[in-house]
């Protein structure tokens, strides 16, 4: 039996420079279904100045721990149940998640409301430095992920990945650089489906679009 999960209020969590945070406001901006807000962990991301100038709110809360941060968890639950977000949407988010925080996010049919975007063909390198440790195992294909967040590292449901070929490129980070932008366009055009016709769940699988 296939079933519509419908996209709704959302927000997006960054950690870093931003660019998969823009993009996506950028496409939010274009269906006029803006973020609720943008929530950094880092208060030296340049997102805490860039995003308010868009009339979208910039939430900071630090995170002092390594691995799981209780206290940034509950802050950020806070702030989803005031502004009544149920997605989220991470976009270069460097902060493992509990299970119980991942857990409050899925839906009635179990389905998760977490997104990542993922800088590796997964299941092939979960973890930091995706790009990096194919470079350095020579792969000849790199890429990313774009998935559903499960309480297990990098391993939900595959919404949409993108390979491309290592020749060509220099040096890692002219590699980096340049795909970081086709990171960008598919975090983009995964949003533009989720807005416009949602997830759907079929004998258990999902997948984006009907
Ligand atoms: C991206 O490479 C993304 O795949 C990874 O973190 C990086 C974030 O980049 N999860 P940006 O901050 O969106 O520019």
């Amino acid at each position: 039996m296939k079933k519509n999960v419908s996209f709704g209020n959302f927000a997006i969590l960054a950690s870093g420079t931003g660019t998969n945070a823009l993009a996506l406001i950028e496409t939010a901006r274009e269906s006029s279904f803006l973020p609720s807000f943008v929530l950094v962990n880092k208060k030296e991301s340049p997102l805490v100045d860039s995003v308010p100038l868009l009339n979208i709110p910039c939430e900071c809360i630090e995170t002092k721990t390594k691995g799981v941060d209780e206290e940034f968890e509950k802050k950020a639950l806070e702030l989803c149940q005031k502004y009544e977000v149920k997605w989220l949407l991470l976009a270069g988010f460097l902060k493992i998640l509990s299970a119980e925080f991942v857990n409050s996010f899925k839906n009635v049919e179990g389905v998760s409301q977490i997104l990542n975007i993922h800088p590796s063909l997964l299941p092939k390198y979960p973890g930091l430095g995706g790009y990096k440790k194919a470079w350095q195992n020579e792969d000849q294909f790199l890429g990313h992920t774009i998935h559903l967040v499960t309480p297990e590292l990098d391993s939900g449901p595959i919404l949409l990945q993108k390979e491309f070929r290592r020749e060509g490129y220099e040096s890692l980070s002219e590699c980096i650089e340049e795909n970081k932008k086709q990171e960008n366009q598919s975090y983009q055009s995964v949003l533009k489906l989720l807005m416009e016709k949602g997830l759907t769940l079929s004998d258990g699988v999902i997948s984006l679009g009907d």
